[in-house]
């Protein structure tokens, strides 16, 4: 699999550990920044990973910054992307087998490394189930193609 990573300041030293530990998971990393604990803003780092993964050139993304918060508020701005941010390895599991996440996002002041690693790799071999989670997935897309008229339903409500 071709994966997107990048990182702001907060997630500089995680992304450089999970670099590192993930060689033999025979996936191809791809690092488009930071380059340094210098700080820079996250949502820069987020739109060039999410823009890439939304247009096919990889085929997820990894973005790690003090929270993973901030990275997954921004990537999902991005048609197409379904960021998760994940602390645990139960949700790694989930968010690919019910949600089709295609970002995973991190916090490296909230994750250690050896913990981040192992999420990864259940996240990235984790597939899709489809079935029931696939109908909830077109909901999501239909919405993120067409909004939601705010304007009917106020007027339906009231
Ligand atoms: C940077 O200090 C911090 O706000 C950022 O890394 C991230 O946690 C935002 O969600």
């Amino acid at each position: 699999m071709r994966v997107a990573i990048a990182s702001d300041h907060g997630g500089y030293s995680l992304k450089r550990q999970l670099l590192k530990r993930l060689g033999d998971t025979g996936d191809s990393f791809v690092d488009f920044g930071s380059d340094s604990e210098e700080s820079v803003d996250y949502p820069d780092y987020a739109f060039e990973v999410a823009g890439r993964v939304a247009s096919g050139e990889f085929d997820r993304g990894i973005l790690l910054c003090g929270t993973g918060i901030g990275m997954a508020i921004a990537a999902n701005k991005v048609n197409g992307i379904r960021a998760a941010t994940v602390h645990d390895l139960f949700s790694a599991q989930a968010t690919r087998a019910h949600n089709d996440s295609n970002i995973l996002t991190m916090g490296g002041r909230v994750v250690d490394s050896e913990l981040a690693e192992q999420i990864v790799r259940v996240w990235l071999k984790t597939p899709f189930e489809s079935g029931r989670h696939a109908r909830r997935l077109e909901t999501i897309h239909r919405v993120e193609q067409d909004g939601i008229n705010t304007a009917a339903r106020t007027k339906e409500e009231s």
